[in-house]
């Protein structure tokens, strides 16, 4: 087991379904993360199984309960078309949307584009931090959208979006988890507001630009 203090602020590249294990139970303030769907795509040279697998979900949500404080949470970036399956294992406490402006920008064909990830939101008591949010009437952050071109992942999110979660469910200092980090985005929106983080990453590529990343001034 490790010891949390030798492991915060770091990415490490392994496969979350062996790190969590090793990360000591109620250690973790809050969760962030964007898992594969499994559903076919290919993240660099990581050959995800090409067919939705409800058990290997299944197993990483359960080594963070173990991880998370009880007076944690969690956020997971989550496919409309897997709710159903989802919801089975994950008691959620609500369900939040990002709407993709550059999805609904694209034409359509004989379809409707997926312009929606949901963000599914899970306490585990009534005792959570939640920070009012600042004035956000005039800035749609849950409409955000990383850069069109020069994008570091294929599936990357937007800084802003991450760290609207991060202020309203954490606290300067606490300590935030992504077991799927992708080019980094977790770590550097923990990072730009003092938070601590971990990160787990199975491609070695990725480690490589999220590490990049994490020593750009300003971080983006
Ligand atoms: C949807 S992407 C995350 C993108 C991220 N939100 C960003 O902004 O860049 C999911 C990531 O999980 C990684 N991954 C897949 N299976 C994994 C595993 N078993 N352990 C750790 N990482 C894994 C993939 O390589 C991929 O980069």
């Amino acid at each position: 087991m490790y010891k949390i203090k030798d492991i915060t602020n770091k990415v490490f590249c392994d496969n979350s379904l062996k790190f969590l294990k090793k990360i000591p139970a109620n250690s973790i303030d809050l969760v962030i993360t964007d898992p594969p769907y499994n559903a076919g795509k290919i993240f660099d040279k990581v050959k995800e199984k090409k067919y939705f697998d409800i058990k290997f979900h299944k197993q990483w949500l359960k080594e963070c309960d173990r991880v998370i404080k009880p007076d944690g949470q969690i956020y997971v970036f989550w496919w409309p078309k897997f709710l159903k399956e989802m919801l089975d294992i994950f008691e959620h406490r609500q369900i939040l949307f990002w709407t993709k402006p550059f999805a609904r920008m694209m034409k359509l064909t004989r379809r409707w584009e997926n312009f929606t990830e949901l963000i599914l939101w899970k306490t585990y008591s009534d005792e959570f931090t939640f920070n009012p949010f600042h004035d956000i009437r005039n800035i749609d952050y849950f409409n955000d959208q990383p850069p069109f071109r020069g994008r570091y992942h294929v599936a990357q999110k937007p800084i802003p979006l991450i760290e609207q979660l991060i202020m309203a469910s954490s606290n300067p200092k606490d300590i935030i988890l992504d077991p799927f980090l992708g080019s980094g985005t977790t770590a550097v929106a923990s990072q730009n507001l003092d938070r601590k983080f971990i990160g787990i990453e199975i491609s070695e590529r990725y480690i490589e630009i999220s590490k990049k990343r994490l020593q750009q001034k300003p971080l983006l």
